[in-house]
């Protein structure tokens, strides 16, 4: 995937009047023009294979969720499931799939979250999202999902370490740079290299299995 082909303008995010940092990539531009490269058509391979021994329940978000695919691997798996996409014509591609259990979907930029948002989620699956954002914003990153954590809250991440796509994005990482960013607000509990992975990501993407540190408030 990589959404600099035929990029549309520059635009931020709904909500200009937000500080978030501003995003080059209209992403919505990609969906109404079916330029979608990363979607597959179907859930990643390793959080499929993840779901298989390690069940995922309770109030989970998938962010960037565009079609849906891995939000409905997860519904059918018994989790209630939100998927957030600032993209308005990606959240109406993934509610017109048919229901696959207790999932919704949310218009919405991760960045500029209301505080109704906060501590409300059991378990955050990532994948194609912090590959997606513009590099500058991934701290800001972090401390989203930090906040939208419940205390103890879980982060499932397939990160994709080493596109092949020379310009991001995707942007690639590095194990270094996940561990400097994460480590302080999330301890680090699993890490492997996935086996199963859509054609072309073969050994270039790190799954890790992350806990939010904070207890709570008390
Ligand atoms: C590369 S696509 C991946 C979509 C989906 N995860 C998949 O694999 O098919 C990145 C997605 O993140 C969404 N996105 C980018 N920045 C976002 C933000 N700040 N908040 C919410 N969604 C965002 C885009 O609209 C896009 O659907």
């Amino acid at each position: 995937m990589n959404a600099n082909t035929n990029s549309a303008s520059p635009s931020g995010p709904p909500g200009s009047d937000s500080d978030s940092l501003p995003d080059p990539v209209n992403w919505d531009a990609h969906y109404l023009a079916g330029d979608t490269p990363w979607d597959e058509g179907y859930a990643a391979p390793a959080l499929t294979e993840f779901l298989v021994h390690h069940p995922i329940r309770g109030e989970v978000l998938v962010p960037g969720s565009g079609p849906g695919h891995d939000v409905r691997a997860l519904a059918i798996h018994g989790a209630k499931v939100t998927g957030l996409d600032l993209s308005p014509t990606a959240i109406e591609l993934a509610r017109s799939y048919p229901k696959a259990g207790g999932e919704q979907y949310e218009l919405g930029n991760l960045f500029q979250l209301s505080d109704t948002w906060n501590a409300r989620f059991d378990w955050i699956v990532e994948h194609t999202c912090f590959c997606a954002i513009p590099t500058p914003a991934r701290s800001q990153y972090v401390r989203a999902l930090a906040d939208l954590l419940k205390p103890g809250g879980r982060y499932f991440a397939i990160f994709y370490i080493n596109p092949k796509a020379p310009t991001g994005p995707p942007h690639g990482t590095t194990r270094e740079e996940i561990s400097g960013l994460f480590d302080p607000d999330l301890e680090l509990l699993e890490e492997w290299v996935p086996t199963p992975a859509f054609e072309g990501r073969e050994g270039r993407e790190l799954c890790q299995v992350r806990q939010l540190r904070r207890s709570g408030l008390f």
